[in-house]
């Protein structure tokens, strides 16, 4: 099948579908005993994102199941710190832990020579998943934006308050835009290389862009979003861009705009209505509330009703708010499955 018959690629070029395509956000992971079977096999998580056999099997495991229209590569947003050279490990129950960066030395220290070939791993499985995709499943390439991965970087984990990373960039706004500025260059490289091995598209996951102010939000999500799309668009002009600014409340609209991206994948705040009236030319994505999903019930399917109307007529992808958690019950999403296909 050729790449622009698949479901996904048509809605993202703006074409409407019978039903709308879909995939889940984290739909490789904890909730599914498989997963679990094979990250017991290995070490650190990490040691998982760079196993290209074991990273393209998690990959498959959600498409063997549930036949979505989507696989997304099995990775994660923190290798770019890690290719950077800022040490990144994963502590079980605690999350991701890196050494933060503190100070302008620590920023002008990162390494962008070579970072892409460091991630050559992830890369291999990007390959062998194009060849062992279904005919007609689409793969999605990722990077974390350059916010959200600068929080980690700077925070050393995951943060409540944001109070570091905010200070740091309107303490330093120089060396802060800095740090944006080679996260923006090496995610530039590492989404190409993806495509270059087989990715047809590409989401830019921005988990924490809701936590800036309006200005900041238009210095450090908006524009670097920008950026990048314009690098990937430059190389690679017919390959959709996903952007996902979660949390962006209002300027979810000007970040759709200005962004030059093909879709927009909504977290589950965002109104339906406003959606329709404030998202024009471009694929809408999203929005069921994850802990819907977890929490079962009657719910599952008239949120999934409620959504699939409010968007049919236009391109849309159905997908979560947010990544699926990791209580949830796969049949569950058998049934959610169902109810997208109306089958
Ligand atoms: O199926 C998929 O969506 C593809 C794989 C994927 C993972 N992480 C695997 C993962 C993707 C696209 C991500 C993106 C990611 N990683 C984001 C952006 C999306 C979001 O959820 O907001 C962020 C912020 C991260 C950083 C990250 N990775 C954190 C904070 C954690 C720990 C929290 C947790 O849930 O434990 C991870 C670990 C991680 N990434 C896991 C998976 C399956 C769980 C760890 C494990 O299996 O041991």
């Amino acid at each position: 099948m050729s790449n622009t018959d698949k479901k996904l690629i048509k809605v993202l070029k703006g074409e409407t579908v019978d039903r709308p395509p879909m995939w889940l956000m984290r739909q490789a992971g904890r909730y599914l005993p498989e997963y679990r079977a094979i990250r017991a096999e290995v070490g650190g998580f990490l040691e998982l994102c760079f196993d290209p056999v074991r990273a393209e099997e998690v990959t498959l495991q959600p498409i063997r199941r549930y036949g979505f229209d989507a696989a997304i590569l099995f990775s994660d947003i923190l290798v770019i710190p890690y290719a950077l050279g800022q040490p990144v490990r994963f502590v079980e129950g605690e999350g991701p832990k890196l050494d933060p960066l503190s100070d302008r030395g620590s920023i002008e220290a990162l390494n962008l020579n070579g970072a892409v070939e460091r991630l050559s791993a992830v890369l291999e499985t990007v390959q062998r998943l194009s060849g062992s995709l279904p005919a007609d499943t689409a793969l999605i390439g990722f990077a974390g934006a350059p916010w959200t991965v600068a929080t980690y970087m700077i925070e050393g984990g995951s943060s409540r308050d944001f109070l570091t990373i905010k200070r740091f960039a309107l303490e330093q706004p120089e060396a802060f835009q800095r740090l944006i500025d080679i996260v923006t260059e090496a995610t530039e490289a590492y989404l190409i290389a993806q495509i270059k091995a087989g990715a047809e598209a590409v989401q830019i996951f921005d988990s924490w862009a809701g936590v800036l102010d309006e200005v900041s939000f238009r210095r450090y999500a908006l524009e670097p979003a920008r950026r990048i799309t314009k690098a990937v668009k430059a190389v690679f002009p017919d390959v959709p861009v996903i952007g996902f600014p979660r949390g962006a409340g209002a300027l979810y609209a000007d970040y759709a705009v200005e962004t030059g991206i093909d879709g927009i994948s909504l977290d589950q705040t965002v109104p339906l209505k406003w959606a329709n009236s404030a998202l024009k030319d471009v694929c809408v994505q999203g929005n069921l509330e994850p802990l819907r999903l977890l929490a079962g019930g009657p719910d599952v399917e008239a949120e999934t009703d409620r959504i699939l109307s409010a968007f049919s007529g236009r391109p849309h992808i159905f997908n979560l708010g947010h990544g699926i958690h990791k209580d949830t019950d796969p049949e569950t999403v058998t049934r959610l499955v169902a109810r997208v296909r109306g089958t």
